[in-house]
C-alpha cells in the first residue's frame, strides 16, 4: 500500500505535502517522493528510504516557490524500492507528473504499446505508463487524457497527476483504492486517508470508484469518466487531528493500547444498554425471519482481523449453538467454499482494503451471499461494496500492528453474538442481562489492567534477549494466545509459535528447552486442572512461565507453579478475550522496546495489503 497527497492553493505546498506524507507514513514507507509546479518549472525530488531522506534533498527555494504539487510514499510491488522506481513518475517531454497507489494488472501490453509508439520508460513500476499514457492522450485538456488513461488501464488504482503548463491543477482518479479530497478555503487537498489533511480542513469529499476530480485551488470539479459532472455530498470528518497523531505517546502502538477503554465504549455506544435496553445493532439490517433461519456463520478476514474471526468461532457456538466457520481470506478464495443458504457471511477488516478480503467479499456476493463487512474505516472498499456495514469505531489506527482496532473487532463480534442471541431466543432475558452488563464493566476493567505495566515490563525484560518462545491457551485462550505470539513477532521480530495447550505433547514439547519463554493463558474456568497440568509439562522440561490467569480460587496454585503471573480481573469467561489480550499487546510492545525495534513500522510489514 502506497500513499498519496497532493495539494494547490495560497501556501507553498512543499511543507503542506510533506506533513500530509508523514501523516501517511503508516502505508508504506520504503521511498518517498514530490513534484512541485514551480513558476520556471516542474520540479521533482524522491529517492529510496524514509521520508526524512527526502526532507534533507528538497531544500532552497526553488521548491518553495510551487503552488501545487503531488506527493507519494511508496511501498513496493511492481519494481524493487529504488529513487527511480519511486514516484512521482514523469512523461518523456517531463511535464506530466503523476503518483499512484494500486496495481496496473495490465501494464505490460500498455508499456509495449507505448514503447512502440516512442516512448521510453526508465523505471521498472507498473505506475509508469500513467504518466506516459497522459502524455499520449494530452490534448490541451489534463482531465480528458486522464479520463482516457484511466479508461485504458487494468488493476486498481487511486493517481493524482499534474501538468507544468497549469500551475495550479490536480486531477485525480480512483478504481479500488481510496482516494479523498480534503476542501479548504482558497486551498484543497487530495490524499489517500483523512490524517494527510485534517490539520487544515474536516470537510471532504471520499471519490467514488470511477470518479475523477479535478482540484484547484478554489474549485473541485468530479466527473465519471465519461466527463459528467457530479454532484457529492460533502462529509465532515468526525475524527480531531490530535486523535491522528501521538498525543505525547513515544508510538502510535501504545497511544493506540491506552486508547482501547475508550475505544471499547464508541464501539458499545448505542447498540447496548440504550433506552429500550438489550442489544440494539439496525445496521445488521436482519428481519426477526432472517435471524431466525441462520444455520451457520461464515467469517472472512486476514491477520489481526482473522484472529478476531478466531475468538468469535468460539463464543458464537458457545451462544448461538450453531456452527462458525472462520477462513483466511486468500485460502478462502481459492478452495471452491460451499456456501450455504442459511448462512451468515461476515467479512472482518481494520482497514477495509485488504485486497484478499475484498476479493472474498466479491467472490461471496457473487455467489449470491448478502455480505455483513465488520469495518473501522468508512468509505473503505469493503465498506461500499458490503451489503451491510458494522463500523467498529475505534478512530484512527496508525501503528502497523492492530490493536485498538481488534478489540474493538472482538466487541463488535460480541454485540453481533448477542443480538443474535436476543432475536432468535438462544439465551433467557436474565443471561443477555448479565452479559450486557459484563460487557458495559469491560471498557473500566481494561482501564486497571493498562494501569499494571510494571508487571509487564518485567517479563518483556526476560523475553528479550530470546529469539524465539511459545504461547499457549486452549479453547478461546487458544484464539488469543494466536494474536498474542502474532503480535510480538511483528514488532519485535522474536519468532512466537502460538499452540493449542493440549498439542503440545504432539511435538512441540521437543523444543522446551531450559529457560525458553512460555506464555500461557488460562481464563476458562471449565478447563483450569487441564491448563494447569499442562504448564507443569512444560515446568517439567525446564521453560520459563509467564501465566495470564483469571483471578479466582486457583489463581494461588497457578502462582506457586509458575516464574511469572498476571492477574486478569474476572468477568464472564465468555468475555475474556477482551481481557487476556490487553496484557500481551503491552508484552509484545516492551519486548519491542527492550529489543530496540522500530514499533510502528515494523521490517515488511504495511498496515493494509491492498495486493492478494
Ligand atoms: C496487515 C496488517 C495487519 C492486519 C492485516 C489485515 O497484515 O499489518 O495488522 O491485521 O493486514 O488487515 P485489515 O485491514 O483487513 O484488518
Amino acid at each position: 500500500m502506497s500513499g498519496i497527497v497532493g495539494y494547490t492553493g495560497g501556501q507553498s505546498a512543499y511543507p503542506v505535502l510533506l506533513s500530509g506524507l508523514k501523516k501517511l507514513e503508516y502505508r508504506g514507507y520504503d521511498s518517498a517522493g514530490m513534484a512541485l509546479l514551480c513558476p520556471k518549472e516542474l520540479k521533482i525530488a524522491k529517492t529510496m528510504g524514509k521520508i526524512s531522506i527526502l526532507e534533507k534533498m528538497i531544500g532552497g527555494d526553488g521548491y518553495l516557490q510551487g503552488l501545487a504539487g503531488i506527493g507519494h510514499i511508496r511501498w513496493a510491488t511492481h519494481g524493487a524500492p529504488s529513487d527511480i522506481n519511486a514516484h512521482p513518475h514523469l512523461d518523456c517531454s517531463q511535464k506530466f507528473a503523476i503518483v499512484h497507489n494500486g496495481i496496473i494488472e495490465n501494464y505490460l501490453n500498455l508499456r509495449r504499446w507505448l514503447e512502440e509508439r516512442g516512448h521510453r520508460f526508465i523505471s521498472e513500476t507498473d505506475s509508469e505508463v500513467l504518466a506516459h499514457l497522459i502524455e499520449h492522450f494530452f490534448d490541451g485538456d489534463l482531465f480528458r487524457a486522464v479520463a482516457n488513461t484511466v479508461e485504458k488501464v487494468e488493476g486498481s488504482f487511486a493517481m493524482a497527476a499534474i501538468y507544468d503548463g497549469e500551475k495550479e491543477k490536480l486531477v485525480c482518479a480512483r478504481r479500488d483504492c481510496p482516494l479523498i479530497i480534503g476542501l479548504g478555503e482558497g486551498e484543497n487537498f487530495v490524499a489517500s486517508d483523512v490524517p494527510a489533511f485534517l490539520d487544515h480542513t474536516r470537510r471532504a469529499y471520499i471519490l467514488e470508484n470511477g470518479e475523477i476530480a479535478v482540484v484547484t485551488a478554489d474549485a473541485v470539479e468530479i466527473y465519471t469518466s465519461r466527463g459528467e459532472i457530479r454532484t457529492k455530498k460533502v462529509d465532515e470528518i468526525t475524527w480531531n487531528a490530535a486523535e491522528a497523531e501521538k498525543e505525547g505517546y513515544p508510538h502510535f502502538m501504545i497511544k493506540e493500547i491506552m486508547e482501547q477503554p475508550q475505544a471499547l465504549r464508541r464501539t458499545m455506544q448505542g447498540r447496548l444498554g440504550g433506552p429500550g435496553g438489550g442489544f440494539a445493532l439496525p445496521e445488521l439490517n436482519l428481519t426477526p425471519e432472517e435471524i431466525g433461519a441462520i444455520e451457520q456463520i461464515y467469517i472472512i478476514a486476514c491477520g489481526t482481523s482473522y484472529h478476531a474471526g478466531l475468538v468469535a468461532k468460539y463464543t458464537m457456538e458457545r451462544i448461538l449453538k450453531i456452527p462458525v466457520e472462520v477462513d483466511l481470506a486468500s485460502e478462502f478464495c481459492y478452495r471452491e467454499p460451499l456456501l450455504d443458504k442459511n448462512m451468515l457471511f461476515i467479512v472482518i477488516s481494520q482497514s477495509g482494503e485488504t485486497a484478499d478480503t475484498l476479493a472474498a467479499l466479491r467472490l461471496a456476493r457473487k455467489k449470491g451471499k448478502r455480505v455483513l463487512a465488520i469495518t473501522n474505516i468508512v468509505g473503505s472498499s469493503v465498506a461500499r461494496e458490503a451489503d451491510n456495514v458494522f463500523f467498529t469505531w475505534a478512530g484512527p489506527e496508525i501503528a502497523v500492528a492492530s490493536t485498538k482496532a481488534y478489540l474493538t473487532q472482538l466487541s463488535s463480534l460480541y454485540l453481533i453474538t448477542y443480538y443474535l442471541a436476543q432475536e432468535k431466543g438462544s439465551l433467557s432475558g436474565a443471561e443477555l442481562g448479565e452479559a450486557g452488563n459484563a460487557m458495559l464493566n469491560l471498557p473500566d476493567l481494561v482501564e486497571t489492567i493498562l494501569a499494571r505495566t510494571d508487571e509487564i515490563q518485567k517479563m518483556a525484560a526476560y523475553l528479550a534477549p530470546w529469539e524465539s518462545c511459545f504461547y499457549i491457551g486452549r479453547n478461546i485462550d487458544y484464539a488469543v494466545a494466536l494474536e498474542g505470539a502474532l503480535k510480538l513477532e511483528e514488532i519485535s521480530y522474536v519468532h512466537a509459535e502460538a499452540y493449542a495447550s493440549g498439542e503440545l505433547k504432539h511435538g512441540t514439547l521437543a523444543l522446551v528447552t531450559e529457560g525458553i519463554p512460555v506464555v500461557a493463558l488460562v481464563t476458562q474456568r471449565a478447563i483450569i486442572e487441564k491448563s494447569l497440568s499442562n504448564i507443569k509439562e512444560i515446568k517439567a522440561r525446564g521453560g520459563h512461565v509467564f501465566c495470564f490467569a483469571q483471578e479466582g480460587e486457583a489463581t494461588d496454585e497457578f502462582q506457586r507453579e509458575v516464574d511469572g503471573l498476571f492477574r486478569i480481573p474476572a468477568t464472564l469467561d465468555i468475555l475474556m478475550p477482551i481481557l487476556s489480550v490487553i496484557p500481551l499487546q503491552l508484552l509484545a510492545y516492551h519486548t519491542a522496546i527492550a529489543r530496540g525495534c522500530p514499533v510502528d513500522n515494523p521490517r515488511n510489514l504495511t498496515k493494509s495489503v491492498t495486493v492478494e
